[in-house]
């Protein structure tokens, strides 16, 4: 039950027995998968110590046992509105509950992931870190709460929680293998070392009279080496539109050429604003910063209400704040307090058993009118609109081992709206690379069938091949009432429960907000009254296809 286990061998020196080896358990909670990475992370520096550890998802973990538990390290995710993870839910309820009991015991350190835009950042790993101290647990190192550029930080709180937990004579040989371990060859890509990938294709695939621009993009792979899983993403680093660079510049009246210093390095103001802090979107953290600065009374109303924030974190960019909340800024004071620019995910839309070394994605461009004013996403926009046919993008693989195909080409049911839609062309090249026929029900929406059914032809054609079994499609705006795939769900759910009771894995990709949530929603009344079950039943039946990885979710 407890995932994979590491028992340290106990090495006697000089004859004398060694003490017993200092146990670690190592629990994750996440929806992404990258929690868990990390944790297996952990696990394996921890183990290169001799450290007894093992690792468990909280889905798996029974609270009960903290009582038993030596050191604890906890890894744990922060969703949307400060919520934990699907497989945190119940953990987080327990421990932060009247029934968990005092852990006098226990050691503990908390790595809390999470994203710097929203107002409750890493509440999660926050709330576990405090209801711990409350149960008169003691902390071995302080929490860590990682924004998304999280390597850097999350390494540093495994390392100080490794050399926390070994005696000292032994602080020598961790800090060696701590660094062997940091150590990478210098031709392996990664975020840290992204390959600049050429564009092979760029198609526009929605068509002229779509209220969206979709664009079905082709990067080649050739001689980086990088391998991917259907499922897994391309980060891309972008670039920020150049007129919203050069309006915020004219607005501060700071000149373009002068120097200030990123975490990157020293630049100039234009150069930080165009390659490495975020503009286009505001979050949280900028805002709190931006007060502490200018004091500003107006932006003090926005900070105290949660309503009033969240309606000005929406659609309103660095520009905005500037416009909105006038203050004296100069370069070196602005750079301060922006965030660095995160490279952008997309899902990937292309399998490597058919396109080999290429990776293909599908990006729709963010773009939108306010105060009239064009905004405009930052990486969709320079993908877009800047980037051409032979030029280079530098780009990392995100693995994503929360959103698989099933181990052994078991049947799949496989929901998407918009671009939700791109890892479903991956998973069907995959599956057709392999000779797996059938078993397959994709559920696509989108708003118009002439200009927005996406990569339309390539599904036909593999109805017709019957490499896809069957294909069920909600275009939102073509009627007067809306149609959205949660309906088209529902009105097969009692196929759609047969399929699941017969083994199928569901996925799930797109919105978060909105169509995610309702999705769940329908498959929950479909559980219900197909199950014949309560509500409350229901909710157990769906909890129990996540933990078996038979629901899978790639939403944002
Ligand atoms: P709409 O824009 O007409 O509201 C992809 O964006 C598709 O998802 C669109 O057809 C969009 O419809 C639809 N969509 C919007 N909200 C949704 C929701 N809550 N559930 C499902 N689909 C939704």
């Amino acid at each position: 039950q407890n995932g994979s286990s590491n028992g340290a061998a106990v090495v006697a020196q000089n004859g004398v027995p060694a003490e017993a080896p200092t146990k670690l358990t190592i629990l994750y909670g996440t929806d992404t998968g990258r929690a868990k990475t990390l944790a297996e992370n952990l696990l394996e520096k921890a183990t290169a110590l001799n450290i007894s550890a093992n690792v468990v998802s909280m889905y798996d973990y029974n609270p009960k046992k903290l009582k038993e538990e030596e050191n604890l390290a906890v890894v744990v995710s922060t969703h949307g509105e400060g919520e934990p993870p699907d497989m945190a839910e119940d953990f987080h309820t327990f421990i932060t509950g009247k029934r968990a009991p005092k852990l006098e015991k226990l050691k503990y350190s908390v790595l809390a992931l999470g994203d710097k835009s929203y107002r409750h950042f890493c509440q999660t790993g926050a709330d576990i870190d405090e209801a711990f101290t409350r149960l008169t647990a003691s902390s071995i190192t302080p929490i860590v709460k990682c924004d998304v550029d999280f390597e850097e930080n999350a390494a540093a709180w495994m390392d100080n929680l490794l050399q926390n937990l070994k005696p000292a004579t032994l602080s020598t040989a961790i800090s060696q293998t701590l660094h062997s371990n940091n150590g990478q060859p210098k031709t392996e890509y990664s975020k840290k070392n992204p390959f600049m990938a050429t564009v092979l294709e760029k198609v526009k695939i929605t068509g002229r009279d779509s209220d969206k621009e979709v664009y079905h993009i082709e990067l080649s792979l050739e001689g980086s080496g990088l391998t991917y899983e259907p499922g897994d993403a391309v980060g891309i680093f972008n670039k920020n539109p150049k007129s919203l660079v050069e309006q915020i510049i004219r607005k501060t009246g700071a000149a373009p050429e002068d120097p200030v210093s990123v975490k990157a390095g020293e630049f100039s103001l234009q150069e930080a604003l165009l390659h490495y802090l975020e503009i286009t979107l505001l979050s949280v953290d900028t805002i709190r910063k931006y007060y502490e600065k200018s004091k500003n009374q107006e932006l003090e109303k926005l900070l105290i209400d949660d309503n009033l924030l969240d309606e000005y974190l929406w659609g309103n960019d660095v520009l905005d704040l500037l416009e909105d909340f006038p203050y004296d800024w100069n370069a070196r004071d602005l750079v301060e307090i922006l965030r660095p620019l995160p490279p952008r995910l997309y899902s990937i839309s292309s399998s490597q058993e058919t396109v080999d070394e290429e990776v293909h994605i599908t990006v729709s461009v963010v773009k939108y009118e306010k105060k009239n004013r064009t905004r405009q996403g930052a990486c969709s926009s320079f993908l877009a609109y800047d980037i051409k046919i032979d030029d280079q993008v530098p780009i990392y693989i995100d693995k994503n081992p929360a959103f698989k195909l099933p181990p052994n080409g078991a049947k799949i049911i496989m929901v998407g709206a918009g671009t939700g839609i791109a890892p479903y062309r991956a998973f069907m090249q995959e599956r057709e690379s392999k000779g797996l026929k059938g078993d397959s029900w994709l559920f696509f929406g989108d708003r118009h069938f002439y200009s927005d059914f996406l990569y339309q032809v390539e599904w036909q054609k593999l109805l017709k091949t019957k490499d896809l079994e069957k294909m069920d499609v909600a275009f939102s705006r073509d009627q007067q009432e809306k149609i959205y795939v949660q309906h088209k769900l529902k009105e097969n759910q009692k196929e759609i429960f047969d399929w699941i009771e017969n083994g199928a894995y569901l996925y799930l990709c797109g919105d978060r907000k909105n169509m995610a949530q309702d999705v769940n929603k329908a498959l929950l009344e479909i559980i219900q009254e197909q199950g014949g079950v309560s509500e409350e039943q229901a909710g157990k039946y769906i909890k129990n296809l996540k933990r078996e990885k038979r629901f899978q979710m790639d939403v944002y």
